[in-house]
């Protein structure tokens, strides 16, 4: 029975309680949260998706609000970091530093050094570090990879990405609108497609963004272009400026030489593909979200299971790469070109 510790308990600490819990072979046995009045916070929703865990039953489970206390006593084998990013690399080498594998949010960091820094830390540990990019297992990217991948219907022509929610209001001081602390809408939403981007077509040679400023001149929308070589034709978008009555929305186009695949929740079905030849069909999907698709393949690789790969450190660090150069590409009005 893998032991597990939840390292700060909110909107997403929950997520991971969830998808631990909904596991036979894990066991959550320690939180840890430096706000004092958890337990009564727990019983609150929160996030912009639906399925962070409320009214917690903490019955066997110990609560600590400081970090070294918990490594010291919980004896655990892994923790779901899900701290405000500025603080993942602190926490995830300290965790790794103690032997303890650690599942850590997306962004990896603040910062292409910080990356560097934890990938470091995990190669000089032996353990796992998994960084939180659940777009890799979300059920319709996961199939919209499986069929690019497999060349059914040619090559990619162009692919359209789309995040847009209003600003994140859930978090207790409101870490998220300080961009010195989240890396703001760039590094925080919009790098959930820049990372599928990658996924999909690899590293792009050059980015070109635009992007529009709200209160406190904060980044609320940006649109990025991706330059590839073959000409494909890439852009994502993603805003976090719209009024609370739009909900959250994502969304993607995929324009190939046979075949569109979209992906979209305003529609139904949300998830077809419409082929040059016959009707549009939605193929079968895998039942679980990506949030319990990727502590389970989390969950395997630190058992030592034979898992596929699907997220490595390096390509987690040039995700942070990416937007670094989008955020360039911004301030600079120009392409920049991805080191
Ligand atoms: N994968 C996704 O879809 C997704 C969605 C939202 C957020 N995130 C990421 O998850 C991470 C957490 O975001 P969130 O929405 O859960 O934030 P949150 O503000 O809801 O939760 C953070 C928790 O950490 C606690 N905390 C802060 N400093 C601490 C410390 N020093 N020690 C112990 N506890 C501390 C806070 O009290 C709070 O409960 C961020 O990196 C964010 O980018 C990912």
């Amino acid at each position: 029975m893998l032991r597990i510790g939840i390292v700060g308990f909110g909107f997403m600490g929950r997520m991971h309680f969830r998808c631990w819990q909904d596991r036979q072979d894990a066991q959550v046995v320690a939180v840890c949260d430096a706000n004092p009045n958890i337990k009564e916070d727990t019983k609150k929703a929160i996030g912009n998706i639906d399925g962070a865990a409320s009214a917690i039953d903490f019955e066997g489970i110990e609560l600590f609000s400081d970090f070294d206390a918990m490594i010291e006593n919980a004896n655990l084998d892994a923790i779901s970091l899900t701290l405000p990013t500025y603080l993942h690399v602190e926490f995830s080498e300290r965790a790794l530093a103690r032997g303890v594998n650690v599942l850590c949010e997306k962004p990896m960091s603040l910062d292409v050094a910080g990356c560097e820094r934890m990938l470091a830390a995990a190669q000089k540990s032996g353990k796992t570090l998994q960084i939180g990019h659940c777009l890799r297992f979300w059920p319709e990217y996961v199939k919209a990879k499986e069929i690019v991948d497999s060349g059914k219907y040619g090559k990619v022509l162009a692919g359209t990405f789309q995040r847009l929610g209003a600003p994140p209001g859930w978090s207790q001081d409101n870490w998220f609108i300080d961009e010195k602390r989240s890396g703001g809408v760039a590094l925080d939403l919009h790098i959930h497609d820049t990372d599928y981007v990658q996924y999909l077509f690899g590293m792009p040679k050059a980015v070109y963004s635009q992007g529009s400023r709200g209160k406190g001149d904060a980044l609320i929308h940006i649109v990025t272009q991706y330059v590839y070589e073959d000409d494909v034709v890439v852009t994502a978008e993603g805003g976090w400026g719209m009024m609370p009555g739009f909900g959250f929305e994502m969304s993607f186009n995929l324009v190939m030489e046979t075949a569109t695949i979209v992906y979209d929740l305003t529609r139904e079905p949300a998830f077809k593909v419409c082929p040059a030849e016959g009707d549009a069909f939605t193929p079968e999907l895998a039942t679980d979200d990506g949030y319990i698709a990727q502590v389970d393949h989390f969950a395997r690789t630190i058992q030592g299971q034979d898992v596929p790969e699907v997220i490595t450190l390096e390509q987690s660090r040039d995700s942070v790469k990416i937007v670094t150069a989008e955020r360039q590409s911004i301030e600079e009005k120009k392409q920049v070109t991805v080191e």
